[in-house]
């Protein structure tokens, strides 16, 4: 039960992992992912496949953690948006602001508490200002990947583990690379890229289920 007295559900939009959603649900609450894709979390019985959008529009959830699709929009992206100095690429700011239409549903969704997660946005998209800016190396991982969070109805999230000696999760995507970057990075794919820290979800579950409840 939450604390408005009505059976507590929670969406997870946007998640195929499952990660967050399996987070909520070793504390016994009522999570659902919610992906265009399968779901990879081995818990099928828990996703919904489909647009999250209609979900979160569908009034049977108390609570939103939402990562929509940043491909478009993120800061990282910076040398796609600008290929030529000052220089802005149509294709891909017409990409943006599809992304951005799709993340403003998600934050303006009618659920009393939610939480969209997205990396840093580039300032040519316009996103509102954020909440709050996180890292993985404040909830018990050895890694740096600025995380940034808009919340509706949330408290901030609280660290639980300060790691003190941390590496850049992703290369910077800026010529770190050719610049001779120390750090050796693991070949991994976009998908598993854009995962959520379980440390993070955890902290996410227990600090907002407990919120809610
Ligand atoms: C940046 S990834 C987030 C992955 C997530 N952190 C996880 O652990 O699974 C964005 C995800 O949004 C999904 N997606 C894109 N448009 C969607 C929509 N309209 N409804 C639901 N999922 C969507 C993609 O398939 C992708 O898995």
């Amino acid at each position: 039960m939450c604390k408005h007295g009505k059976e507590m559900k929670v969406l997870v939009a946007c998640e195929e992992s499952q990660v967050v959603t399996k987070a909520f649900r070793k504390l016994g609450i009522e999570a659902f992912s919610c992906d265009i894709q399968e779901c990879s979390g081995g818990h099928p019985e828990w996703h919904i496949k489909g647009c999250a959008v209609e979900e979160a529009y569908s009034g049977k959830y108390e609570l939103m953690i939402a990562h929509p699709p940043c491909t478009f929009m993120s800061k990282a992206g910076a040398r796609w948006m600008y290929p030529v100095a000052g220089i802005v690429s149509r294709d891909r700011y017409f990409k943006a602001i599809e992304a951005k239409d799709l993340f403003l549903k998600f934050l303006d969704a009618p659920i009393k508490y939610i939480a969209v997660e997205n990396p840093v946005p580039l300032k040519i998209v316009g996103l509102p200002i954020h909440s709050q800016v996180i890292q993985p190396y404040e909830y018990g991982h050895e890694f740096s990947k600025k995380t940034l969070l808009w919340l509706k109805g949330l408290p901030k999230l609280a660290s639980t583990e300060i790691i003190s000696e941390y590496k850049p999760y992703l290369p910077s995507n800026t010529g770190g690379k050719k610049r001779g970057q120390k750090y050796q990075f693991k070949s991994i794919s976009q998908k598993e890229s854009s995962k959520t820290f379980i440390g993070i979800a955890e902290a996410m579950a227990g600090q907002w289920g407990k919120y809610v409840k």
